[in-house]
């Protein structure tokens, strides 16, 4: 099995075999091995360096109805909210007074920000803030609105593409949602300039080795920017109410396996890997991870980003907790950086 992982390593890629092999290996020494050697990769290109993202969520009404997803359309529970441009103007202030230089507009695909909405407020955070980095998360949108965002000054795009393989996503999604729109506009993204970030879950109801295998290749295929997974959380008023979650050494696993394959992309140590255990982000970042993304919303609305069951929304994980999060991340041997944080290789 160290063999495998030693190949990983040193050609940035193995057989699917072997991948699957690697996924499911309960060989420690090779485990070890691998954490190691995606801790040497990671520093090899980055050094010590956590990029923090600041992570306003704009909206928390959606359209979609994907079945793992706790603010679903049909969630008729979920407490909705949405920002305004003064809202958003706001977090972007208190953020930049923080020293984030990297803010993340997400939210669920609400028909209220249409481009004649969104467009003006990331013209006016462009402008207000010209040394920072203007990320959008808003789901599926036509390459013309895609483009419309970008020219108003947006740099980068999170869409995860949530499973590469036809017959998995067709049952984490309704009918109305498509695996080849997903990929559509992840390459309209790629096209138009932006840096794309990507990813799915770990764990997810019916997923098997195989899916995960098609993800990672499917990621090979796209070469993103920034590679975005985390476990499956379940919540309590959607369909996989009753599912199991996927689990911290299972994510840890593909995030090694993920850095050795990409070697110079961006890997968050994600909010959801925080949620199943304390000490999930951390063990992330030693096992290849580069980027933490705490909450910059307005304190109130947080609870009503509910995603999945138990998202943490307080602690370390609020962007005003930084010098705790910042001793977090010292105590384990890397440092923050006030940087942007561009993917190396990737001229702006
Ligand atoms: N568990 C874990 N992650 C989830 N997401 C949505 N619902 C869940 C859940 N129940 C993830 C999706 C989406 C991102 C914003 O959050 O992968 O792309």
């Amino acid at each position: 099995m160290k063999k495998i992982v030693e190949k990983l390593y040193s050609q940035g890629d193995v057989t699917d075999n072997e991948l699957e092999a690697l996924i499911n290996t309960s060989d420690e020494a090779a485990i070890k091995l691998l954490q190691s050697l995606a801790d040497k990769t990671r520093q090899k290109f980055y050094g010590k360096k956590v990029y923090l993202r600041g992570l306003i969520e704009i909206s928390s009404y959606c359209r979609n109805n994907c079945l793992y997803c706790g603010i679903r359309c049909s969630n008729k529970d979920a407490d909705r909210y949405r920002l305004s441009r003064e809202e958003i103007l706001s977090c972007c202030e208190n953020g930049y007074r923080l020293g984030f230089r990297t803010f993340v507009m997400q939210g669920g695909e609400d028909p209220y920000f249409t481009d004649d909405i969104i467009c003006p407020i990331i013209a006016e955070i462009r402008d207000k803030y010209p040394d920072c980095a203007i990320t959008l998360s808003l789901g599926e949108r036509s390459y013309e609105s895609y483009r419309r965002m970008k020219e108003a000054g947006a740099d980068r795009y999170l869409l995860r593409h949530e499973a590469a393989d036809e017959e998995l996503y067709s049952k984490l999604h309704p009918e109305s949602m498509r695996l080849e729109t997903r990929k559509k506009c992840l390459f309209s993204l790629r096209e138009l300039g932006y840096q794309v970030g990507s990813g799915f879950m770990v764990g997810a109801p019916f997923q098997t080795t195989k899916h995960l295998i098609a993800d990672l290749r499917f990621l090979q295929e796209l070469q993103p920017q920034m590679i975005g997974i985390g476990p499956f959380v379940p919540h309590h008023c959607t369909p996989f109410a009753g599912e199991k979650g996927g689990t911290t050494e299972l994510t840890l696993r593909l995030l090694g396996i993920i850095r050795l394959m990409f070697p110079e992309v961006l890997l968050p140590a994600t909010t959801a890997l925080g949620t199943i255990s304390p000490d999930g982000r951390e063990r992330g970042l030693m096992t290849g991870c580069n980027v933490v993304m705490p909450n910059l919303s307005p304190v109130g609305v947080r609870k009503k980003y509910d995603l999945y069951d138990n998202k943490i929304s307080s602690g370390d994980e609020a962007a005003e907790c930084r010098d705790s999060l910042r001793k977090r991340i010292e105590a384990i041997g890397y440092e923050v950086s006030q940087e942007r944080g561009d993917a190396t290789g990737f001229t702006v």
